[in-house]
């Protein structure tokens, strides 16, 4: 068959910084997921976006090429109306173990497509897969069942959902095209699109422990997220929110799960139930729901038995004692005095050499390593009092998380970003 472009012309096109057409965009996407353009060309046209950007139109239409690469879903059937959160990914970040349950029991519905952690920053799929017996893996009848009787469900997003995004990540890992608005935006709108919430919110984490860590850009992507959203028809909204410091009191998959159901259980560090409550009352606007009062559903218990029901209905036992590393080690503060700052990042690849985190797609997690923070900034410590424990089942990663700790926590006045830096609507 005759194609109608050749991929030189349109790698040379961006090159130039002239604007590709909807026909190039749609030819070439679709070619790449056929092998018709080849990884070397696609690397190349990936880096001659990241150098000279996409307008608008551009960045839309290439966002609905990639959701027709594939399936796009669609919840009718449901009695409630869907609204979805995506985090861009923290270290801590467990708000979506909480909230997908919270935001059921208040009346609305959750398809929760969730990933896996890469590098320093945790993934919601690894967390839940410390919970005995829970499974990510769903078809797509499944999914609607859960999210029919249990109101929220979490899992791994299907393989016919993007396909071009997959191929697309996996290339863009491997030639440091990562970072680029348009692509990120794209790759994030196009699952989230292709998933078919009726509304969705956007969390964009800035600060050191972020994808984008100055707060400008991280508000140029979630502008740019939201327009995209708009234009599919999503009621999409963003928060801005503080990653210069990791949410919560752990970082890990078992031991975020525990600090999740302390928030259900009405408890949990002040922060996460800011963020979740927050979070929750934007999504039930979104989505047009005015049911319950969220904080009243944590107080109550409905949350907690939208999550036992949840976490059922996918093989899980919510009762199972959630697993611990063999081996703790707690490391103390060095001086006495106000705690000033926390570095998200570091905290988080000390997390991810304790065997948290993996480095290649594929690998394996230990569902009990992680961290304890036992201080955060704005709390007074003694020099000695203990300021981490650290949980691995292997005792030699100790000394590599503990050197990725070094210099993490510096004493004298707060100094952090505010938890909510921005709201694009
Ligand atoms: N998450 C995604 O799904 N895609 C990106 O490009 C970045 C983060």
């Amino acid at each position: 068959m005759s194609e109608p472009f050749a991929a030189v012309e349109i790698i040379s096109t961006k090159r130039d910084r002239n604007e590709l057409t909807d026909s190039q965009i749609d030819w070439v996407i679709d070619a790449y997921v056929r092998g018709v353009v080849a990884d070397e060309q696609m690397s190349a046209l990936l880096m001659a976006i990241l150098l000279n950007g996409m307008n608008s139109r551009e960045i839309s239409r290439w966002t609905d090429a990639m959701i027709n690469s594939g399936e796009r879903m669609n919840w009718n059937s449901l009695a409630r109306p869907t609204v979805d959160k995506h985090s861009t990914g923290g270290v801590g970040d467990k708000i979506t173990l909480p909230l997908a349950p919270l935001v059921a029991a208040c009346g609305a519905a959750v398809p929760q497509l969730s990933g896996r952690g890469l590098g320093h920053t945790g993934g919601t799929l690894d967390k839940m897969e410390a919970i005995t017996g829970w499974r990510a893996s769903l078809s797509n009848e499944e999914m609607l069942k859960v999210l029919q009787d249990c109101g929220a469900v979490i899992c791994a997003a299907g393989s016919g959902l993007a396909p071009a995004d997959k191929k697309l990540y996996a290339l863009r890992d491997v030639t440091a095209t990562v970072q680029a608005i348009p692509l990120i935006a794209s790759s994030i709108m196009s699952k989230k699109i292709a998933e078919g919430t009726g509304a969705l919110i956007l969390d964009v984490k800035t600060g050191n422990g972020a994808f984008m860590s100055a707060p400008e850009q991280a508000k140029e992507l979630a502008k740019t997220m939201v327009e995209l959203g708009k234009r599919a028809g999503v009621k999409t909204r963003a928060l801005v929110t503080a990653m210069d410091v990791p949410l919560g009191l752990t970082a890990g998959n078992a031991l975020e799960v525990r600090e999740s159901i302390e928030v259900l259980q009405g408890g949990g560090p002040k922060d996460i139930v800011e963020l979740t409550l927050i979070l929750a009352r934007e999504m039930l606007d979104a989505a047009g729901v005015t049911g319950k009062d969220p904080e009243v559903a944590l107080r109550d218990g409905s949350a907690m038995d939208h999550w036992r029901r949840m976490v059922s209905a996918q093989g899980g036992d919510p009762d199972a004692p959630l697993p611990k590393a063999k081996e703790k080690l707690t490391i103390s503060a060095e001086a006495s005095g106000e705690i000033s700052t926390m570095n998200a990042l570091q905290v988080g690849i000390a997390t991810w050499r304790l065997g948290a985190g993996r480095e290649r797609q594929g690998e394996k997690v230990q569902a009990g390593a992680g961290i304890e923070i036992h201080a955060k900034p704005g709390d007074t410590v003694k020099e000695g009092s203990p300021l981490f424990t650290l949980h691995s089942d292997e005792p030699a990663r100790f000394e590599r998380a503990k050197s990725a700790l070094s210099g993490a926590v510096t004493f004298g006045k707060v100094e952090r970003l505010p938890l909510i830096v921005d709201r694009i609507d």
